[in-house]
């Protein structure tokens, strides 16, 4: 059974002077435990596709089934309830809130779900340490910490609710290669593990490399989806 189901979705951007169709039509299902990535070229429409998958922009038209939910449905204070506890987004610019500490910036969606300060800053530092950031740099602010160790950060704290689904929008392009791999080894440890649903966007081969299962996009639609054995 999918645990995302899309269906005709569409986006047509229409505050331009001219509407742009980013999204044009995509179908796609998801099972538990996928390590998806959709490709394509700038400007294919992944980002737009990745941010209505996760709910952080609506369709123009079709839907975003998660769980049997239409998160469509969901009026915003119950969407974004919706998004903490089940999905982590990674970006490209890693989005880390600048005044914060790593370990702050971790800890931060647990302290908005209510939990204990003692408990989130213990799940935090099991995370930080999962994704390899060392006790000696956990108090840094995202101003102190390098490119890959941002991303690392930005990993943990998507991770932090326990979601069901990491939805990563060009997590690597900003990073060097040796980041890029270990952050990738990182990320597919969680989904062999916890079972947890990654679906990336990218146009880096090497994150191809690990996918196992490339979409490719093309003018908002879907031209190939091919499950790698
Ligand atoms: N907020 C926006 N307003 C108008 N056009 C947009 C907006 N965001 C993206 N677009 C356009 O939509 C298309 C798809 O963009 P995007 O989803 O960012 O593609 P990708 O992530 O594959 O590079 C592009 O033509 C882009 O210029
Ligand atoms: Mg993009």
């Amino acid at each position: 059974m999918p645990v995302i189901e899309v269906k005709n979705l569409h986006k047509i951007y229409q505050e331009t002077k001219v509407p742009v169709k980013a999204v044009n039509g995509i179908d796609l299902s998801f099972e538990e435990g996928e390590f998806a990535a959709i490709v394509g070229p700038s400007g294919s429409g992944k980002t737009t596709a990745l941010n209505m998958i996760g709910g952080l922009d609506a369709p123009s038209e079709g839907e975003v089934l998660i769980n049997n939910i239409n998160i469509s449905d969901l009026k915003s204070r119950k969407l974004i309830d919706f998004r903490l506890k089940n999905i982590g987004f990674v970006f490209q610019a890693y989005n880390l809130i600048p005044v914060l500490t790593a370990l702050e910036n971790v800890a931060f969606i647990m302290q908005l779900q209510g939990w204990s300060k003692k408990d989130r800053e213990t799940r935090a530092k099991e995370l930080l340490e999962a994704v390899g950031i060392d006790l000696d740099r956990i108090h840094n602010r995202p101003g102190n910490l390098s490119g890959g160790q941002q991303q690392r950060v930005a990993v943990a704290r998507a991770l932090a609710p326990r979601p069901k689904f990491i939805l990563a929008d060009e997590p690597t392009a900003n990073l060097d290669s040796k980041s890029t791999s270990e952050l990738l080894d990182i990320m597919q440890k969680m989904n062999k593990e916890s079972k947890i649903t990654f679906i990336f966007s990218t146009h880096d081969q090497r994150v191809m490399d690990k996918a196992r299962r490339i979409i490719t996009v093309e003018d908002g639609k879907v031209k190939e989806d091919k499950k790698i054995a």
